[in-house]
């Protein structure tokens, strides 16, 4: 059955224009990218959208008086653009439980790390490869998993490797993860999901056959 996606962007939107390319090779069949929303109005995974013809719009937490009160916005937003799948892509606004109870294993989020190394609280963007880096990590990579309560926490879905180079500043390692890795994991998840292949027991995901068994 075909899915409508709906995709949190707060910045650059690379990984958004990972899906936007999948969708146009196919990938995911009938499903579609049905709407974008940005935390920011000058994120510019919002002009990708507008390339794409996708509906968008923008909610700022600020407009908001509490992260409760901006979550429930959000969902409102989401279920008005109809999801079935919604994929955080690089959506980096905090929001409460709200979102993950609405949509239990339907969400899924894009971390540019190998969870569970310098994920949770205070770990996102370039701050996930300043640690990696201090820590003299010799191995690094992203991973897909879907959203729970615990921040960084749910299920992991899809998880790529990417050695860290000798030479590497955050700006470059992230750069080389974003192409090497979540620009290959997180159309193949979403893609995964689109096909009913994804299934949660005991806190772990399994990937069915495209027959529906392992
Ligand atoms: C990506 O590297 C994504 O993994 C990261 O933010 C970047 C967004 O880039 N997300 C997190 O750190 C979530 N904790 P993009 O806007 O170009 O897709």
């Amino acid at each position: 059955m075909s899915k409508r996606i709906v995709v949190l962007v707060s910045g650059g939107g690379t990984n958004l224009q990972s899906l936007l390319d999948a969708q146009a090779r196919g990938t995911f069949g009938d499903s579609r990218i049905a709407g974008v929303i940005a935390s920011r109005d000058d994120a510019y995974a919002l002009v990708r959208a507008e390339n794409h013809g996708v509906p968008h719009l923008t909610l700022r937490r600020g407009d908001y008086p509490d992260v409760h009160a901006y979550s429930l916005a959000l969902l409102d937003a989401i279920r008005d653009f109809g999801a079935d799948l919604v994929v955080l892509a690089g959506f980096l606004t905090i929001v409460d439980e709200t979102l993950c109870r609405a949509y239990p294993n339907r969400i899924i989020n894009i971390h540019p790390s190998l969870i569970p190394s310098f994920c949770g609280p205070g770990f996102y963007g370039l701050r996930v490869h300043e640690a990696a880096l201090a820590k003299g990590v010799k191995v690094s990579g992203a991973t897909v998993h879907f959203v729970t309560e615990e921040c960084d926490g749910g299920p992991i879905i899809l998880q790529k490797a990417v050695c860290v180079q000798p030479d590497d500043t955050p700006e470059t390692l992230q750069k080389r993860i974003m192409k090497e890795a979540e620009q290959v994991l997180l159309p193949e998840a979403v893609r995964l999901f689109c096909e009913d292949r994804l299934a949660v027991e005991n806190g772990v995901t399994r990937i069915l056959s495209q027959e529906g068994s392992l």
